[in-house]
């Protein structure tokens, strides 16, 4: 059994504040600082140059990508750390269009995250194929798999209503299809239970710094099908993806292993920073967390429609449909926000009209759950959209 008293207490959450925005940027780890700054003067001060082969830095890639393949359901060797997320689409569609050469559509929905549709729009154009990027509603996908889609590009959980789409039986079709799918993992990777491998997904991709609490821009993560893994050519061909990047020959042989989608040199602070961050993850399961979150969801959403009857609940109320977050919709959402921000009531803001709500069970119970319902209740009693302070906008909303 989780303790989540104990979890909570691994995060440094500042006195007095509710954080529900763990779906964006996950809190600083407590003792990170201290560990970090020790490994720092113990690895790159002592140790200098010596430390790539001294320290396991070079390793740190594979040995990260491991530890979360065990939150996405992909085996040893088959995940590995590197670059943003926008990256890994990039390499990850490039490598399944490969696969797939005899065709020229990219199947997407209209709820992805827009960077993924323009690293889509962006390879399509740059590889000069005649290849098209189609998008199409969500409840569409199934009727858009066909015989001329290459690959199918989808977010498992949608980054604005926290829709979770049917992950396994999308994969069937497309696989049915001869379709390869790249399934981007930001809201699903230590929010819910997913299993890569089980469903036979081809390529995942996600980044580490929400529900992974890596810090902000921490890097990124790709896993590749065991069966596909030798196959799959990136279409970002950097030294260290190859076979033997220390001989130096001018000619590019890929790792065989998937090692192939390292581009350059890893990241190492953010590495250490991320790998001490997933300690926790060795004290828990997520299948706990999981239903710890459906839990608290399941109150939040049940709190509002009580005490905030004129916000509109965006989020599917069958917990199971739902990933980690809830949006609320209200003609004033931006003010809303603001003046939450200003009660110490940290959520976030996404077009048209969306609040954010983050639930991550490791550091959020029940009363942060019911103290943010009573303060939105209060936020529509004072109406802060009349107000001019709270209409600001800021750049990162
Ligand atoms: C679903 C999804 N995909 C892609 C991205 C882009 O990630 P990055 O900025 O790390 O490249 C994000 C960022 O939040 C996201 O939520």
């Amino acid at each position: 059994m989780v303790d989540f008293q104990k979890t909570k207490e691994f995060f440094y959450i500042p006195k007095g504040l509710t954080y529900l925005c763990g779906n964006s940027l996950g809190p600083l780890p407590r003792n990170l600082p201290t560990v970090i700054s020790n490994q720092l003067n113990e690895e790159w001060g002592q140790l200098l140059i010596g430390g790539w082969n001294k320290a396991g830095w070079m390793e740190l890639s594979s040995k990260i990508g491991n530890r979360i393949g065990n939150l996405i359901g992909a085996p040893e060797g088959t995940t590995i750390m590197g670059d943003t997320l926008s990256i890994k689409v990039f390499q990850a569609l490039g490598a399944a269009l490969k696969l797939n050469p005899d065709r020229k559509i990219i199947l997407t929905d209209a709820g992805n995250f827009p960077s993924d549709v323009y690293i889509a729009k962006g390879l399509a154009a740059f590889a000069n194929r005649d290849y098209k990027v189609k998008i199409v509603d969500t409840k569409d996908i199934f009727g858009n798999m066909n015989e001329n889609v290459a690959v199918l590009l989808l977010t498992e959980v949608d980054y604005k209503t926290g829709d979770r789409l049917e992950s396994q039986n999308i994969t069937l079709k497309a696989k049915s299809k001869g379709i390869i799918t790249v399934w981007d993992l930001a809201h699903t990777v230590g929010a819910v239970t997913v299993d890569m491998q089980q469903i036979g997904a081809d390529f995942a991709v996600g980044c580490t710094y929400k529900y992974l609490n890596g810090g902000p821009g921490s890097p990124a993560f790709i896993y590749i099908n065991p069966d596909l893994i030798s196959l799959s050519r990136s279409p970002i061909t950097g030294w260290l993806g190859h076979a033997n990047p220390f001989g130096f020959t001018l000619d590019y042989e890929p790792a065989s292993t998937i090692k192939s989608q390292i581009i350059g040199t890893p990241p190492v602070i953010s590495l250490s920073i991320l790998n001490f961050a997933l300690d926790i993850w060795d004290e828990v399961s997520l299948e706990e967390v999981y239903a710890k979150s459906m839990e608290l969801s399941g109150l939040f959403i049940a709190g509002i429609k009580t005490k905030c009857p004129e916000m509109t609940v965006m989020s599917p109320e069958n917990p199971a449909k739902r990933g980690s977050h809830v949006a609320l919709g209200h003609p004033e959402s931006y003010p809303l926000v603001r003046f939450l921000t200003e009660q110490s009531v940290i959520c976030d803001y996404r077009e048209p009209g969306i609040l954010r709500f983050g639930i991550a069970p490791l550091y959020n119970d029940t009363e942060d759950i019911m103290g943010a319902v009573e303060v939105l209740a209060e936020a529509l009693e004072f109406k802060p959209w009349k107000f001019e302070r709270y209409q600001s906008r800021n750049y990162v909303t």
